[in-house]
């Protein structure tokens, strides 16, 4: 849209730039006329007694450079969905649009920042001219969410905060730490609510495969079939939440046993026991 007005401009201009040459109509004879500055136009241009008759441009038209266009232009950007007019349009500037908050322009659209799966943070977040970057989280950290602006977290330190390692945190989870006393000390109290939860916690980030994780699930909850669908990750985040809810209604720890021996994971079941002294 700017190269008429460019092509005028590149015109060779003599001595300064802000004349041109104009060949009179009535007199036939060539002229040097000052242009007009940004925001105005030439309504005649200048004779052999009178210099160039500049006027303003109208409403939402604009000039933008010293010119000897015979009309402004008009502010011809419209904002579109998903934008927001960042530069209002006056005498001497189009209007300008940029992509909203949360997306980014891409091939003349918008599009929403992409968010990072779990298993990855973001590295840069995006802008209205780039999305986010997304980057796998690295040893030591996790990110359990899709998100588009969370980076990945750091693992908690269980010693610090005067409890033991229940399940060794990965890309996708935290580090799980639990007061249900470390092996070969007697401070576990089967029933214990923290025991519980260190069970519940141990047994959900086995490495059980998603068909029996499905299989766990239906058992648990009495339904015939899981739908849900996903990653070994989200079922785990699924399955987890799923205990912890059960748990809340009433004692989970024996029907939890029981289901694992029901589907077969009879080495699960042997650990759990053994580790937290349900025997
Ligand atoms: C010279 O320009 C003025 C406005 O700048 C205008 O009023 C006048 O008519 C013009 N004179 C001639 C001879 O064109
Ligand atoms: C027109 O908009 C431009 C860009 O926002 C700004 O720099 C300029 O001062 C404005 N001009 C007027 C007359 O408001």
């Amino acid at each position: 849209m700017f190269a008429p007005l460019l092509l005028l401009l590149a015109r060779p201009s003599y001595g300064t730039q802000h004349v041109y040459q104009w060949r009179d109509a009535v007199t036939n004879k060539q002229l040097t006329c000052q242009r007009c500055p940004p925001g105005t136009f030439v309504l005649q241009h200048c004779t052999e007694n009178n210099q160039t008759w500049c006027e303003h441009c109208p409403d939402l038209h604009y000039t933008q450079y010293w010119n000897y266009l015979e009309k402004c232009r008009y502010c011809n950007v419209i904002c579109g969905e998903k934008q927001v007019e960042v530069q209002q349009c006056n005498a001497t500037h189009n209007r300008v649009c940029q992509c909203q908050d949360g997306y980014y322009s891409e091939m003349e659209f918008c599009n929403r920042h992409s968010k990072c799966p779990p298993g990855f943070g973001v590295e840069k977040l995006g802008t209205p001219f780039e999305n986010t970057q997304c980057g796998a989280c690295p040893r030591g950290f996790f990110s359990s969410s899709s998100s588009s602006t969370e980076p990945c977290q750091p693992h908690q330190d269980c010693e610090q905060q005067g409890k033991v390692v229940n399940v060794e945190g990965n890309r996708y989870h935290d580090t799980l730490c639990t007061s249900c006393g470390p092996m070969g000390t007697d401070h576990r109290i089967p029933g214990d609510d923290d025991c519980e939860q260190a069970m519940i916690d141990f047994v959900a980030y086995q490495n059980i495969p998603i068909r029996k994780l499905k299989r766990l699930q239906q058992i648990l909850e009495h339904t015939p079939r899981m739908q849900a669908e996903g990653t070994r990750a989200a079922m785990q985040e699924k399955f987890h939440a799923l205990l912890t809810r059960l748990k809340d209604g009433s004692p989970v720890t024996k029907e939890l046993l029981r289901a694992l021996r029901t589907a077969r994971l009879y080495s699960i079941e042997e650990q759990a026991r053994e580790r937290f002294l349900l025997r």
